[in-house]
């Protein structure tokens, strides 16, 4: 349920606007202030606008099908192939242009031309059809950021298979959950790579995914990062391994005709976390989704095909997903992928690439902003960093990071858009178009056009337009970038998205309200600021972690009878998870369970999210009708002050806990 307004604390302060430089405005894609009513007027055809900038086998009938809400249907009757969109038809003009530079953390580097990906992908979709994928098989992909990556995802694109790409910093468990919840017969895979110069093997991350998995895929195509990690790789004869290279040497030259896929047919399931303990797989659809990112990743990123265009996130994100690969790619434009962290081989490793590919556009995430900030304008001072447009993603950014990203990566001349979005709406929902609005540091903007975000109140009414009032964001009408479904779990999609909001026995597409799960403000000038998610979301660094997940990680350790997590405000990561445990009676060494609490959850989830501290207590803090009171807790981790705690079973549990906290 949404929370009351109280809790939903807004400090809003004086923000200043910027223009964007005149520079800029001359040469944008989007420059028609008119584009917002105009969308407005004709909603949805508007989203026409869209759909245009593909090539499609079939025209549509209709734009919006919303027949049935909340399942709607986008493009009805259109046709088209993603691959195709993002490789073939740049073939003819530009056949010869680097589709993707590609930066090993070693040190190897590929320049991929537009020729070179096709290349790749046909020959890449002839091997998973020689390994039997077929038409809307779900195929799990598990591989870091090399360009095996992009070119398996376009490969399944391509046959119309499904990709379900799964981060490689996940965890065994949490690839065999995914690989479980998606039935895949087919997994694809990697020896080993590289993280900050160490060699990981990957390989024996997907073995272990494959003994827990209850599925069992019948083929694990397993590609090879380097000859130097060739030594790790032993496949025995009842493996269901199969060497990619093998394979694409009797595939060399083969050329997969596309499928066409109905527009309303799946091209990805991406899971993502929500406020159970099981990841939800968001399916989305291929023609509204690609029509959603091609037309934002053109007019909000201003991406161009003459563009180098680089953004940092991990393409086993969403992120990756629609500002690397399919925005991105049909648009025709050269992207940068580069495989390592931004401290390894050194901390200025961004300004090194920026310089030596010539960089026009730089995408990344706050964290990431505060971290340059911290290590220093100087990393920038050796390189020639010309950038013309800079924008992030993932979390708020502060205006004291926003200003620094505009001064130091910007020179003062660039403009800096924050996008606000999710793994659910495809692409970008909440943010400026560049040349049309001024920037105004610490706020995402304005609704993309023909978007309709709104702020409700905890009753589930809409407040004020531009009232500053703070609440929950909902988007009041359907978008091309939606998700289809849960994947195999329709209910879920409406419960966890639309039930809280919406009149769900109605057929009328009025009565039903997407809950974005975030807090929100619009301003009196009609910028909405995002404050964060109000539901057991937690945001790490811009990645985002289910409380529940969590506490059923910590609660795997045999010694821990009860877990509640809560987010701690943190400089660098915006949030890191402090987790708060109550050891089981007979536990004998309470004092070792801080460590198989962190053990466990980076087997069950990953490393990435390692608790920032690990907390004993002797009881956490519950109602008298048993709930844990979070919020409680929240306010120890942050060193607040506490509430109202009379409602509590034993008000003493509290300072009990805040003395452990002083202690450890
Ligand atoms: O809380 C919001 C935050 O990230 C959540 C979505 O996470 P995910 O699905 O992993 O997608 C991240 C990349 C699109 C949102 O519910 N978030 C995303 N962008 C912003 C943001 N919070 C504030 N400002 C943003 N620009």
């Amino acid at each position: 349920m949404p929370r009351d307004d109280a809790t939903l604390e807004t400090q809003l302060s004086d923000q200043e606007y910027v223009r964007p430089p005149t520079q800029f405005v001359g040469q944008a894609n989007a420059t028609d202030p008119g584009i917002y009513d105009r969308f407005e007027a004709t909603y949805p055809d508007c989203f026409e606008e869209f759909a245009a900038l593909l090539d499609w086998d079939d025209h549509w009938d209709e734009v919006l099908d919303d027949s049935n809400p909340p399942f709607y249907e986008w493009f009805k009757g259109g046709s088209l192939n993603a691959s195709v969109n993002c490789i073939d038809r740049h073939l003819e003009d530009r056949k010869n242009q680097t589709a993707f530079v590609w930066e090993g953390e070693n040190g190897d580097s590929e320049r991929i031309a537009y020729q070179d990906l096709y290349r790749r992908v046909n020959e890449m979709a002839a091997v998973l059809e020689s390994v039997e994928v077929a038409e809307d098989d779900v195929v799990t992909v598990h591989l870091p950021m090399i360009p095996a990556l992009p070119v398996t995802m376009l490969a399944c694109a391509r046959i119309g298979a499904p990709h379900s790409v799964v981060f490689a910093g996940f965890s065994a468990q949490a690839l065999a959950d995914r690989l479980d919840d998606a039935a895949s017969d087919v997994l694809v895979t990697v020896d080993g790579y590289y993280r900050r110069g160490e060699k990981l093997d990957h390989k024996a991350t997907c073995d272990e995914a494959l003994d827990l998995a209850e599925t069992d895929p019948e083929t694990v195509l397993l590609f090879n990062r380097d000859e130097a990690l060739d030594d790790s790789v032993t496949i025995e004869s009842d493996d269901p391994y199969v060497l990619v290279e093998d394979c694409l040497a009797d595939c060399a030259g083969r050329e997969v005709d596309p499928v066409s896929r109905d527009a309303e047919d799946p091209l990805f399931v991406m899971y993502t976390s929500g406020t159970t303990g099981e990841p939800k797989g968001c399916q989305h659809r291929t023609g509204g989704y690609l029509a959603h990112v091609a037309w934002t990743a053109k007019h909000v990123l201003d991406v161009k095909p003459d563009d180098t265009y680089w953004c940092t996130a991990d393409i086993g994100w969403i992120t990756g997903h629609s500002y690397i690969v399919y925005g991105p790619l049909a648009l025709g434009t050269t992207s940068v992928m580069y495989e390592g962290p931004p401290d390894h081989p050194h901390k200025a490793i961004s300004w090194e690439l920026c310089e030596r590919y010539d960089v026009d556009i730089f995408h990344t995430s706050p964290t990431a902003v505060r971290m340059f900030m911290k290590w220093g304008a100087d990393h920038l001072d050796p390189y020639d960093v010309d950038v013309r447009h800079l924008t992030t993603v993932g979390e708020p950014i502060q205006p004291e990071a926003w200003q620094w990203y505009a001064e130091h990566v910007g020179g003062g001349d660039a403009v800096v858009v924050d996008t606000w979005w999710q793994t659910e709406t495809g692409g970008h929902m909440i943010t400026n178009l560049p040349a049309i609005q001024d920037m105004k540091p610490g706020s995402a903007g304005h609704a993309v056009p023909g978007v309709q975000p709104t702020i409700y109140d905890g009753a589930g009414d809409p407040v004020d337009p531009a009232s500053d009032t703070a609440g929950n964001l909902v988007i009041e009408r359907p978008w091309p970038g939606m998700l289809q479904t849960v994947y195999g779990d329709d209910d879920r999609f409406v419960s966890e998205y639309w039930a809280t909001f919406s009149e769900t026995d109605s057929d009328d597409p009025d009565d039903w309200v997407y809950k974005a799960g975030d807090g929100a403000v619009q301003a009196s000038d009609g910028y909405f600021r995002i404050l964060g998610r109000l539901d057991d979301v937690m945001n790490v660094a811009g990645h985002r972690i289910g409380t529940m997940e969590l506490e059923s990680a910590a609660t795997t350790v045999a010694d821990v009878a009860e877990a509640a997590v809560t987010a701690r405000d943190d400089p660098q990561k915006g949030s890191v998870p402090d987790v708060y445990v109550v050891p089981r009676a007979e536990c004998a060494d309470p004092s070792a369970i801080p460590e198989a609490v962190v053990e466990a959850i980076e087997s069950e989830i990953g490393s990435f999210a390692r608790p920032g501290n690990v907390i004993v207590c002797d009881a956490l803090p519950k109602t008298r009708s048993g709930k844990i009171m979070r919020r409680l807790l929240e306010d120890i981790s942050n060193g607040e002050s506490l509430g109202d705690t009379t409602t509590l079973r034993d008000p003493s549990v509290p300072e009990q806990i805040r003395t452990h906290v002083q202690e450890s």
